[in-house]
């Protein structure tokens, strides 16, 4: 049986539909199981990071896990991981494979990359065997860093990275639960992109002039401090910013290919077949109404 955590988020219900479509046997874990799509045989359960006990219900009599990172600080979040690992432990689970991130290291600049480092060292005292995946910056998180006039500000500078559509992850995702423990693997996209050359490509797809601007960091930290936006929430905005700038994310390999037999999408190709995801960035207020640009 193969548990997947996450299963109503973006990546998990799309493993969830792939593991179906190939009938494995299944499980699917959610603070709100309820909510979880019907599917014939396919197991849901409640569970929760923060909750041990439901951890342990939910890892009962299951031979592979995908665990796939939850919502919490960094710091805090990694914990919710470790009791995880700690119910795979205790249910004599075979296999975890955890979805982590590309440069999850202790000295990363983005927070969620120390926490990522600090829940692959934990997965690794556990001493269950694993395979980490550890996916560049997602595609569609461009998407949210759109101003109003359709700039991205930050302070990227000029750094690149191979950043990868939610789909591939999933894809990644999916071959890992099929395949043995597998160590590290970093799932990127097919080619090293900058800031500006996403912001542009994703332009082109919708029509409008997208654009990146670089800040300096006190500019940024201005910005934010105006636009009141609290410590905790600056360190993530300009952590992923600077993580980019200082090539953490500039890393180009064939682990995906390797893993699915299958070639990762480029940026056109994601957002072309999943074109509802450019909705925001169509909309009039985005770049054509602001006479001032
Ligand atoms: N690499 C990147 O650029 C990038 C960008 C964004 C996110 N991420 C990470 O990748 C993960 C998966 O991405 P996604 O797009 O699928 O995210 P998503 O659509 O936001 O889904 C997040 C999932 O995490 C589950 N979750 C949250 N808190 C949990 C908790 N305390 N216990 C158990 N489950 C919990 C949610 O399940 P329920 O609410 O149903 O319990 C949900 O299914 C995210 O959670 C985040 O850690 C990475």
């Amino acid at each position: 049986m193969i548990l997947v955590t996450g299963a109503s988020g973006r990546i998990g219900s799309r493993v969830a539909k792939y593991l179906v479509s190939q009938q494995q046997p299944l499980r699917l874990m959610s603070r709100t199981p309820d909510n979880l799509p019907d599917y014939e045989g396919v197991e849901k359960v409640f569970g929760d990071f923060e909750d041990q006990e439901s951890l342990e219900t939910a890892f009962d009599g299951i031979y592979t896990a995908l665990i796939i990172s939850g919502q919490a600080l960094p710091g805090n979040r990694c914990v919710g991981h470790k009791y995880a690992f700690d119910a795979a432990k205790a249910a004599n689970v075979g296999h975890v494979v955890y979805l982590s991130l590309l440069g999850a290291t202790p000295e990363s600049e983005f927070p969620y990359c120390r926490d990522h480092y600090q829940s692959e060292k934990f997965l690794a005292a556990s001493g269950v065997p694993h395979t980490v995946l550890r996916p560049s910056f997602y595609l569609d998180h461009f998407l949210e860093k759109f101003d109003a006039n359709g700039v991205i500000r930050g302070p990227g500078g000029t750094g690149n990275g191979a950043f990868v559509s939610r789909e591939d992850v999933a894809r990644a995702a999916a071959a890992a639960v099929l395949a043995k423990p597998g160590g590290v693997l970093e799932i990127t996209g097919p080619e090293l992109l900058s800031i500006d050359d996403v912001a542009r490509r994703i332009g082109y797809l919708v029509g409008k002039d997208l654009k990146y601007v670089n800040e300096f960091l006190t500019e940024t930290q201005n910005r934010l401090n105006a636009a009141d936006v609290s410590k905790g929430k600056q360190n993530l905005e300009i952590g992923w910013f600077q993580a980019i700038s200082k090539g953490e994310q500039s890393k180009l390999t064939d682990d995906f290919s390797k893993l699915t037999k299958a070639e990762p999408q480029t940026l056109e190709e994601y957002f072309g077949e999943n074109l509802e995801l450019l909705n925001k960035l169509r909309a009039p207020s985005v770049s054509d109404a602001d006479p001032t640009r």
